[in-house]
């Protein structure tokens, strides 16, 4: 049963964790700043402890007080918050977002998510939350109230439901340090949309700055086996685009990317419980979404890095 804004309060106040809805994925949440409640989400999750988590805020006035913005990670913020994209900047307040947070790094991850739900708890909570997907590590995120419950609800005090969320794939995380800015992981706010506010993104270290990138993720019990042209006997096909299969399984039977990412995680889900001998997908273009698409897919498959 979903909580109201006060019982997640009182909780998150007592150190407690809660199943929060975002409009990418549903997250875990507890006090940024308070240390033993960071430390029952790593517990929960069973996430590696070098693995940084983001903090959540309300607006870009919170987000100025956590991290050190310039003009570029400012300029990011203006055009895509609230929503979902998360910047990577040089730590402000280090207690505000405690040590084992942040993994001990001088660097801290903010957004302001886009679903009014999330916002109002920050808001009314007054102090950031730090959320990580509310999947157990390695496992598809949960994009629904029940997939969320079901994954970590046995560690929450109080669970919201938000409904379904709507794009379905976590936020595009960039950092924006020493004057570069990164893509450090796909997401629904594309390469070519960040592109247009801040030019090029930098193409050195990508990929490799953002320690959660190191581990397997995303993947159902079942072997995931991409861009399939043809299905094996047993598997269940998720499709992509006319004529691709069952469209009961399809990601979006029209070929749209916005619904695929949206479909994605729960239809991995989904399939996993019909306990197939393997699961395949239809290839998806690379272009625009289709990289976060494409990036969640090859992790499930198993290739890392
Ligand atoms: O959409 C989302 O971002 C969801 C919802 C709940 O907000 N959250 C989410 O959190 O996906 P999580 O913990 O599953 O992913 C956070 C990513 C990880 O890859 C982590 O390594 C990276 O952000 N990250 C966090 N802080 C970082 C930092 N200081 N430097 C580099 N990468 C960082
Ligand atoms: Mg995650």
């Amino acid at each position: 049963m979903s909580a109201s804004d006060a019982e997640a309060v009182a909780v998150l106040s007592a150190g407690g964790l809660v199943i929060l809805p975002t409009e990418t994925v549903y997250g875990l949440a507890a006090d940024a700043g308070d240390a033993r409640a960071v430390a029952a989400i790593f517990e929960a999750k069973g996430r590696p402890r070098f693995n940084p988590l983001i903090a959540h805020v309300a607006d870009a006035v919170q987000a100025g007080a956590v991290a050190v913005f310039d003009g570029r990670a400012q300029a990011l913020a203006e055009a895509f918050w609230p929503g979902p994209l998360t910047i990577v900047a040089p730590v402000r307040d280090r207690t505000g977002v405690c040590d084992l947070a942040r993994a001990g790094l001088d660097s801290v991850a903010v957004r302001v998510p886009g679903h009014a739900r999330a916002r109002a708890l920050i808001s009314a909570f007054g102090r950031p939350l730090v959320a990580p997907s509310a999947n157990r590590s390695g496992r598809p995120s949960p994009t629904t109230f029940a997939d969320a419950v079901e994954e970590t609800g046995f560690a929450a005090g109080a669970a919201l439901d938000g409904g379904a969320c709507a794009v379905g794939v976590e936020s595009t995380v960039v950092s924006v340090l020493d004057g570069r800015v990164t893509l450090l992981r796909p997401g629904s706010v594309t390469r070519e949309e960040l592109e247009a506010v801040v030019g090029p993104l930098d193409r050195g270290g990508e990929g490799h700055r953002s320690p959660g990138r190191l581990t397997l993720h995303y993947a159902p019990d079942a072997p995931v086996r991409i861009e399939a042209q043809t299905v094996r006997d047993g598997e269940i096909l998720l499709g992509f685009g006319p004529g691709a299969g069952d469209p009961r399984w399809s990601l979006s039977p029209s070929g749209d990317l916005r619904e695929a990412a949206a479909n994605l995680f729960r239809r991995l889900r989904e399939a996993d419980r019909e306990r197939p001998s393997g699961i395949a997908v239809s290839p998806i273009p690379a272009q625009g979404l289709g990289e976060a698409i494409n990036d969640r897919l090859r992790r499930a498959a198993g290739f890392v890095g």
